[in-house]
C-alpha cells in the first residue's frame, strides 16, 4: 500500500487523532434480568471507562503510537478519572473539551449469565462532539484522522477538516451503521481513506447479506473497505489488493468487547509502520486476538513487544517489528 511509506516518513506531531466517544462504563454480571419493579443481584460488578474513540487511543497509544484523543467529558469526577486513565496510558488528553454543568457519558451494561447482554447509554457530554471539535490546526498536526462511532453527518465534518489539514481520515461508524443507509454514508465514505465495518453493519449499510459483495459495493467510495468478521478473520478490498485474513485461533475468548477498536488500532499502527496491507490486516488479528482473551475493552491490549512475539511463536516475522 503506496499510503503506508508516505506516513512512515511523514513529520507530524500526533501519529493518530482518535474522534469520538468517551465514556464511563457500568457492568453487572447477573443470573438475569430483573422483573418489572424487581431486584437482582450481581454476581460481580465493575466500572471502568469505555467509549469507541477512547479505546481505540488507548489501544493504539500501547502500541508505541503518538495519539490524541478529541471527545467530551462532564465537569464531573468521573470525567476527571477517566482523564487520569488517558495520561496514566500517554493519551494525549489536552484537546478533550470538559463541559461545564455537563454529564460525562455513561453506559450501563448487564450481562445475563448466558452471555446475553443490555446496555443503556447515556451520551451525556459527548452529544457536543461536533466537526468543530476538531481544531483545524490540530488536523494539520496529525498523520491519521480516525473518527470511531460516529454518525456519518458528523463523521463528514470531521473528514473534510482532517483532508483539509493534510491527514489521512479513517472511519469505523460502529453502531450508527445500523441507522443510516448508504445514501447518508456516501459524502463521508468519499473521504474516506480506510473504512472499517463489521458483517453486520456492512449488511446495513448496504443491504446486501454477503460481506464480500456488500465490500466491493462499498470500495467504489472508499479506497480501501476492512470487513472485521469475528472469529472467522477479516475480509479487505484495497485499491489494487482483494484479501481474506483469517483470525488467529484464542484458546479461550473472555470477552470481545472492544475487539473491534483493538482490531482497527493494530491495522493503523501497521499502516505507520508502512507495512503491506496483508500485513495490516495480520496486525489487527493479533492484536484483537491479544484483547479478547482478557476481560474489559482495554484488557490485554498489547505492546508492540507483545504483538511480536504472539506473531513470532505462529510463524509470522513482519520485518520492523
Ligand atoms: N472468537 C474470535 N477468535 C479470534 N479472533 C476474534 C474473535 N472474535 C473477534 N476476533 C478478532 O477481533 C476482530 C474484530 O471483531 P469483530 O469482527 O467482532 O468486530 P466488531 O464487531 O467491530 O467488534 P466490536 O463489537 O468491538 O465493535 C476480528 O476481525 C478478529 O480479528
Ligand atoms: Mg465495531
Amino acid at each position: 500500500m503506496m499510503l503506508g511509506s508516505s506516513l512512515k516518513n511523514a513529520a507530524r506531531v500526533f501519529d493518530t487523532l482518535a474522534v469520538g466517544n468517551l465514556n464511563v462504563d457500568i457492568t453487572a454480571f447477573v443470573e438475569s434480568t430483573p422483573p418489572p419493579d424487581g431486584e437482582v443481584e450481581a454476581r460481580v460488578f465493575h466500572i471502568s471507562f469505555g467509549g469507541s474513540a477512547a479505546n481505540f487511543a488507548v489501544a493504539l497509544s500501547r502500541l508505541s503510537s503518538r495519539v490524541g484523543l478529541i471527545a467530551h467529558i462532564g465537569s464531573d469526577e468521573m470525567g476527571k478519572s477517566a482523564l487520569a486513565e488517558l495520561e496514566r496510558e500517554k493519551v494525549y488528553t489536552r484537546l478533550i473539551r470538559v463541559e461545564k454543568g455537563r454529564t460525562t457519558g455513561y453506559v450501563l451494561v448487564l450481562v445475563e449469565r448466558s452471555g446475553v447482554k443490555r446496555m443503556v447509554a447515556f451520551r451525556g457530554a459527548n452529544q457536543l462532539l461536533s466537526s468543530r471539535s476538531l481544531p483545524l490546526k490540530a488536523a494539520r498536526r496529525a498523520k491519521i484522522v480516525h473518527a470511531s462511532s460516529v454518525k456519518p453527518s458528523t463523521a463528514e465534518g470531521i473528514a473534510a477538516k482532517a483532508v483539509r489539514g493534510g491527514a489521512v481520515f479513517t472511519y469505523d461508524p460502529g453502531g450508527s451503521a445500523l441507522k443510516y443507509p448508504l445514501k447518508e454514508f456516501a459524502p463521508v465514505l468519499e473521504k474516506t481513506h480506510i473504512l472499517f465495518v463489521n458483517s453486520t453493519e456492512v449488511k446495513a449499510i448496504t443491504g446486501i447479506s454477503d460481506p464480500k459483495k456488500a465490500a466491493d459495493v462499498l470500495s467504489e467510495y472508499a479506497p480501501t473497505v476492512v470487513v472485521k468478521m469475528g472469529a472467522k478473520g477479516v475480509y479487505a478490498v484495497g485499491e489494487e489488493e482483494r484479501e481474506f485474513i483469517p483470525a488467529f485461533e484464542v484458546e479461550e475468548v473472555v470477552d470481545t468487547t472492544g475487539a473491534g477498536d483493538a482490531f482497527n488500532a493494530g491495522f493503523i499502527k501497521g499502516l505507520l509502520l508502512g507495512l503491506s496491507f496483508r500485513e495490516c490486516c495480520i496486525m489487527g488479528n493479533a492484536v484483537a486476538a491479544l484483547k479478547i482473551a482478557h476481560p474489559g475493552a482495554r484488557g490485554g491490549l498489547p505492546t508492540l513487544q507483545q504483538v511480536s512475539e504472539f506473531l513470532r511463536a505462529r510463524g509470522f516475522f513482519i520485518r520492523g517489528l
